[in-house]
């Protein structure tokens, strides 16, 4: 007990393991997360209503979307950006590898008549054959990956971007890493069942990598029946530099700044920000 006691709290070594599938596309949690996003009482998985239609119309200003606008949205989820940027008359692509929100956003697009086509893959495999006159990637995933799985992710938006393209994402600033302090913690069946349907123990431990500037939240699962299992939800924290050095080692450069994926005024305390990269022609 007390050598699983020190492993449930041991540090690992910071990205040391990437587990965003039994996060998101475990067929059971993949459910749980398809409510979470569906909820509009809570900013979990994705962002209310209210946000996300004040940032599909600042998007299509911003971006002068119309009709056959090329349009790629990477983790998608279950859909509710790519269904309003097809309402638009956009040429819309979405990527996740959750079966359950690509399942919901096929059956939302045909319910709507609305003509998408949704990818379920990893976006970090996938190829795609034609090049975007937009991408996003919203709700700060970009912060879940390590530092090479990011250096892929950006060649690959880098190649995807046609010559006057434009990618928006939003990312953990580091005020939030601030403002986070480490934990552990145990509860039986924590969050009223989110990762099981059966009884559990989940440990959980927040850790922060100080030099890196990450957060890890880990998850220590131990079900009454079946294997116990460890989720690691990375998250990295950038100021505006260290973003702006990662978009240059891509050839990709900062067009602009905001606190949000609506275009509100950038402010380097929040926890978040957004911004909107180009092609370093
Ligand atoms: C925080 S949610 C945001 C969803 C959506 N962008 C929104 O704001 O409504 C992250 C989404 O990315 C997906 N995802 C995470 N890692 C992925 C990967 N490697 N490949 C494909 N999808 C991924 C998850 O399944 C989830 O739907």
């Amino acid at each position: 007990m007390f050598k699983k006691l020190e492993e449930i709290n041991l540090r690992p070594k910071v990205f040391g393991a990437y587990t965003a599938e039994s996060l998101w596309s475990d067929s059971y949690r993949a459910k749980q997360m398809l409510a979470f996003h569906l909820n509009e009482h809570i900013d979990v998985s994705s962002r209310n209503h209210n946000f996300i239609d004040s940032s599909v119309q600042w998007m299509k200003n911003e971006f002068a979307i119309s009709s056959g606008s090329r349009i790629c949205d990477f983790g998608c989820g279950p859909g509710l950006y790519t269904s309003r940027f097809a309402s638009l008359g956009a040429d819309v692509t979405g990527i996740d590898f959750s079966a359950s929100s690509i399942e919901y956003a096929i059956n939302k697009a045909s319910e709507l008549g609305l003509d998408i086509e949704y990818i379920k893959a990893n976006y970090l495999d996938v190829s795609l054959p034609k090049q975007y006159d937009l991408i996003t990637m919203i709700m700060c995933d970009f912060c879940a990956l390590s530092p090479e799985q990011r250096k892929l992710l950006l060649a690959k938006f880098s190649e995807l971007l046609s010559s006057a393209g434009k990618l928006i994402m939003d990312v953990y600033s580091t005020s939030s890493f601030e403002a986070k302090e480490e934990l552990a913690a145990y509860e039986r069946n924590h969050l009223n069942h989110f990762w099981y349907q059966e009884d559990y123990y989940c440990f959980s431990n927040t850790f922060k990598y100080e030099k890196e500037k990450v957060i890890l939240d880990k998850y220590s699962l131990f079900p009454q029946s079946g294997e116990s299992e460890v989720v690691y939800n990375w998250l990295q924290c950038f100021s505006l530099d260290t973003l702006k050095q990662e978009l240059a080692g891509a050839g990709l450069k900062v067009q602009a700044v905001y606190s949000d994926v609506c275009g509100n005024d950038y402010n380097s305390n929040l926890s978040e920000f957004a911004v909107v990269v180009e092609k370093n022609t």
